[in-house]
């Protein structure tokens, strides 16, 4: 006879890597449907939109992909982000970003860093508590977004009358292989990880969203 004990009933939702994936596009899809048309768009709200764009890249994709890094406990997921993480450094992509900026006349001042200062750091905070799997999939979103965002983002710089296009350009790559790769990863760091229900889950992503949403409209 078995002493097996069932396991207690748990209400927890606990999405699959296949819902999880087809939320983080109908969100990226919804920001992108939702920008306002560059044409529509003055020159210093064009130059703003950048500027709050680089205000949080610059200096802070790294350290949330190091933060993702440090979460993570499975090999997959390690390898993966410490793939971007080298990329990110090899290629100094915060001076990418940096010249980018710089070529479309839109470094940020004191006024667009304090526009995405709360924002910013409901973000870093949420970093900062190493959830191993939500910080994996507002990473798995924030990339997502970035790819897509490109275009958008060459066409402001673009009306701002710069040519500078490397950020865009290196950013905007569609990469299937690696996307694969990096929800395969979410899915080795699902089964280490302790069941999270369905709001903790996509908590990063919520957030990071009202700051993508801050960038894009300053409200
Ligand atoms: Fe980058």
């Amino acid at each position: 006879m078995s002493s097996a004990v069932a396991a207690p009933a748990t209400t927890t939702t606990v999405p699959d890597i296949t819902a999880i994936q087809a939320r983080l596009d109908e969100t990226i899809a919804d920001l992108l449907v939702s920008l306002p048309d560059p044409a529509q768009l003055t020159v210093d709200q064009r130059r703003g939109l950048i500027a709050r764009y680089a205000a949080v890249l610059e200096g802070n994709f790294i350290y949330w992909m190091t933060g993702a890094y440090l979460a993570a406990g499975s090999d997959q997921a390690r390898a993966k982000i410490a793939d971007n993480l080298r990329e990110e450094v090899r290629d100094c992509h915060p001076g990418m970003m940096r010249r980018f900026a710089m070529a479309a006349d839109a470094l940020p001042t004191a006024v667009d860093t304090q526009a995405v200062s709360d924002d910013l750091m409901k973000v870093r905070l949420f970093i900062g508590r190493l959830s191993p799997v939500p910080i994996v999939v507002t990473m798995a979103f924030f990339e997502g977004f970035i790819q897509k965002f490109m275009p958008y983002l060459a066409e402001l710089a673009q009306r701002q009358g710069s040519a500078e296009m490397e950020y865009t350009d290196v950013h905007g790559v569609c990469d299937i292989t690696h996307t694969e790769e990096l929800f395969r990863a979410l899915d080795a760091e699902m089964a280490l990880a302790r069941p999270v229900a369905d709001g903790a889950m996509f908590e990063g992503v919520d957030l990071l969203r009202s700051l993508l949403q801050t960038i894009v409209f300053n409200n």
